[in-house]
Formats: C-alpha cells, structure tokens, sequence
C-alpha cells in the first residue's frame, strides 16, 4: 500500500517542517487538499502555497482539486509539475476533455468520486486514467469518520479497472488508519490518503508503516 499525507491536517505555522518530516518519514506522495469555499464548504490553499510545499517536498505531489471551474485550476498548478491532478467528476460536464488536457500538461490524470456516486459512471473514463480517487468522507475537511460503503465501491472498481485499464490505481481518501487499512488492500486499493491519523501521531514514520501494508 502506498502513503499519502494529507498535509491538510499539518501545522501551516510549520509547514516547511512538517512537509519536510512525512518525506523524511517516508511516505510515497504528499496529497495537498484544493477548496474553493463553493464546491465544498472550506477554503484552503492556492498556487503561492503549493509552490512552498512543492518547494521543500522530497516526494512528488497528489493534488486533489476540490473546487468549481476545475480547467481554471488545472492552469493554475500546472506550472507546479505535480505528479496528478484529481477532480470531482460531480463538477465537470467535459470530465474526458479535462482528462486529455491534464495529461497533454504532462501530468497524471485521476477523478474524484465522492460517496454517493457509483464507480459504472466511470466505465467509459477508466481507460484514459492513471488513478482514480474514491472518497471514504464528505470532502471539505479532515478528521471525519471513515464511510463503510468505500469497501464494496472499492471491489467493484477494482474488477471493473482489472478488465478494462489493469495500470489505473485506486487511491481512497478520508477517515484511513491502521484498523480500515487492511480491508481497503484486500479490496484493491493501492494508495490511501490519511490526514488526521498521520499529523496526530507522536511518530510520523511509525504512523506512515503502520499503513504501508
Ligand atoms: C477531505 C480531504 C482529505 C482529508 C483527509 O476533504 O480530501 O484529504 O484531509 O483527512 P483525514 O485522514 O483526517 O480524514
Ligand atoms: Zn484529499
């Protein structure tokens, strides 16, 4: 299982340190959280932060894209060279368009899929990514408890994405610890986004190998 921090749940009056400290720790990506204040109802970082954390991180970058008019953002971190770029696919009409333009920026393609929505919506889009995210929480904030539901969507995406596009990783994000981890390998997951778990751990590499089952 590979590791992303999700640096939302970090001390911003120590930011440097703390990205600084889950690479140092090894984890394998470092999941920076985007809200606009209208797509969910939280607001976090832009471009002049990223680039901070782009700055001092020895591990490439996740970006989740919580926000609407996803192309607007896409330009925006762009520049910053992250490994993916995930968007919701309830705020996108154009998601295969989006797909192609992200990836014509030499950047991963990935889609977000929050709890409610079903993996089939994704049976004609799973051929052209390289992950797709399932959210496990609401999206918009951190420390919230872990759905249940994720464990069976995981299985179904993951038979659908072993017949249709075997290199698509699944990522999960939301409520992730050292008790749920096991179900989400054994469901087919190959990344998990942990926040909360992780920044309140006393031992950042102990919380890190606890997930990297
Ligand atoms: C929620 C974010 C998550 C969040 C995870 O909208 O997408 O990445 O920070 O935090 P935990 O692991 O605390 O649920
Ligand atoms: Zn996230």
């Amino acid at each position: 299982m590979l590791v992303a921090p999700s640096v939302l749940s970090a001390d911003f009056g120590n930011l440097q340190r703390d990205v600084e400290a889950i690479c140092e720790a090894g984890c394998d990506f470092v999941h920076v959280d985007v809200m606009d204040g209208h797509f969910v109802p939280n607001l976090t970082i832009g471009p002049v932060v990223v680039s901070a954390i782009a700055k001092c991180a020895t591990k490439p970058l996740d970006i989740h894209l919580m926000v609407e008019n996803n192309t607007f953002f896409v330009d925006l971190f762009a520049p910053l060279k992250p490994e993916y770029i995930s968007f919701h696919i309830e705020e996108e009409k154009h998601p295969h368009r989006l797909i192609q333009k992200i990836r014509s920026l030499g950047i991963k393609p990935a889609i977000v899929l929050n709890p409610h929505t079903p993996p089939e919506t994704l049976e004609y889009l799973l051929g052209d990514l390289d992950m797709v995210l399932l959210m496990s929480v609401n999206p918009g904030f951190g420390g919230q408890s872990f759905i249940d539901s994720v464990i069976p969507k995981a299985k179904k995406l993951s038979a659908m994405r072993d017949k249709i596009n075997p290199n698509c990783l699944i990522e999960v994000d939301g409520g992730v610890n050292n008790k749920n981890v096991a179900l989400l390998k054994e469901a087919g997951v190959d990344i998990v986004v942990a926040g909360s778990y992780i920044f309140n751990h006393t031992n950042k590499k102990e919380a890190i190998e606890s997930l990297q089952i």
